[in-house]
């Protein structure tokens, strides 16, 4: 018995420590010493694009959609009249050429267009096109994202997302306004991080519809990955040379401690279920055990969003508030997760198996003061500059956000603008970070 007992043990012990050091080998963590970096020395080509990325639910106001009414239940701050950016958007577009940026990403906000089912306004969409418009006669490339978490409530009554047979409804949207913008916008995001949507709004309960479900959590991956394919197919019938991809964010999962065969099993689970399972959905066409007709290689470009890496371990938080821990050597960002730009190369690496060009469609730091963004904003730009001079293809970096906007479950506390907005009075004033983003963009268009 005794020698069962030790022999299991011994084997135990054995593959813990086998899985560890091949953990350690096949997944390092690099940390750089940043004072020995000079992020300073950085060169891009003269064709990389230079932007700036907002969302309509963030920016626009006055909205009445699955968030809004979320916002109200839950007793959370509300967006109400946010940046106001419906009816200022023309100021706030210059604020675009006073950067000098050469893209900028925005997204649709579908209840304006489709207020009641099956019920359209022209008038919202015309605005788009308008929007649209002056940002070409502005020399600025438009990036539309068709979805970026908002969507009308009637839809959300329906179940949105969460039954396949809504899903006609969402590309009836879709492609109405990609007929319409179409002619002019080459650029195109089905779907803003399908993953976090359905990670905050179904495993942890923090954004609409707030539910709290492994099961639906699944669910809801499939379909967005059932709904990004339909979406690809029926655009690219209508356009073929339109370039139509997601924002994927990547958020890398890494074990609280190396030498824990526990945390690093959690890390490799998390990590399959928040990037993997998705990637395989694109590259083989199944997900999650299900096949998805069209999914196979149906990206023309990746949108790679990075902010950090999550240090995960056996007492994970399952609800509530995300406490997240950092590494001694990391400092802590507003929003509490720690800046890792070392991250982001991992980052571009992981979603470069995917094989298509790269759009940096999101980065940037919570940072009401103003203290942290010019260095995490360096050192990001460094890294960017080194994987392209490594021949990764990235054709572009747009910064989070243009202005500080409404954060979702947040609220107003976080504070992500290049411009900094005064919600009392609707004032915007560039940022220190952001006189040096502009300086940077002056420096590299010349180059
Ligand atoms: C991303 C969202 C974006 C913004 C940033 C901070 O996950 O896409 O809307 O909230 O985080």
């Amino acid at each position: 018995m005794l020698n069962v007992f030790l022999t299991a043990m011994i084997v135990t012990l054995a593959s813990g420590t086998a899985f560890v050091l091949y953990c350690r080998w096949r997944y390092p963590e690099p940390h750089l010493n940043w004072s020995e970096v000079d992020v300073e020395s950085i060169s891009f080509p003269p064709d990389f694009l230079w932007g700036a990325a907002t969302a309509a639910h963030q920016v626009e106001g006055g909205l009445h959609n699955n968030w809004s009414v979320f916002e109200e239940s839950r007793g959370l701050e509300k967006s109400g009249e946010a940046c106001d950016h419906w009816n200022r958007w023309k100021e706030d577009f210059e604020m675009l050429s006073e950067l000098g940026l050469t893209t900028y990403r925005f997204s649709i906000e579908w209840s304006r267009l489709e207020p009641e089912p099956g019920k359209w306004d022209s008038a919202p969409l015309q605005v788009y096109s308008d929007m649209v418009d002056d940002l070409l006669n502005r020399g600025i490339r438009p990036v539309v994202t068709l979805h970026h978490f908002s969507h009308p409530a009637w839809w959300e009554d329906r179940g949105g997302f969460s039954k396949k047979e809504n899903l006609p409804e969402f590309i009836a949207y879709c492609e109405r306004v990609f007929e319409t913008l179409s002619d002019r916008v080459d650029v195109w995001c089905t779907i803003n991080e399908p993953t976090v949507f359905s990670s905050m709004g179904y495993t942890l309960g923090q954004f609409p519809p707030g539910h709290r479900s492994i099961r639906q959590t699944l669910r809801i991956m499939r379909n967005l990955m059932r709904a990004h394919a339909a979406l690809y197919a029926s655009l690219k019938s209508r356009r073929p040379d339109a370039s139509i991809g997601v924002a994927k964010n990547v958020t890398l999962f890494d074990p609280l401690n190396r030498w824990s065969p526990i945390d690093w099993a959690v890390a490799r689970l998390l990590d399959w279920l928040w990037s993997g399972a998705w990637q395989r959905g694109i590259l083989s066409g199944r997900m999650l055990g299900s096949r998805v007709r069209g999914s196979k290689n149906s990206l023309d470009f990746i949108g790679l969003n990075y902010y950090t890496h999550f240090l995960t371990g056996l007492f994970m938080p399952t609800t509530g508030e995300l406490a997240f821990a950092r590494r001694e050597n990391e400092v802590s960002t507003e929003f509490g997760y720690p800046m890792y730009a070392e991250g982001f190369r991992r980052a571009i690496e992981k979603v470069s198996v995917l094989n298509v060009p790269i759009e940096i469609t999101e980065n940037g730091v919570a940072d009401s003061n103003d203290v942290l963004r010019p260095e995490h904003l360096m050192r990001h730009l460094w890294v960017l500059s080194e994987a392209i001079s490594d021949g990764y293809d990235i054709k572009s970096f747009h910064h989070w956000s243009l202005m500080d906007n409404f954060e979702w479950a947040e609220g107003y506390s976080m504070r992500f603008g290049l411009y900094e907005v005064d919600f009392d009075t609707q004032e915007r004033n560039l940022r220190k970070s952001g006189e040096l983003y502009r300086k940077i963009i002056t420096e590299h268009m010349k180059t």
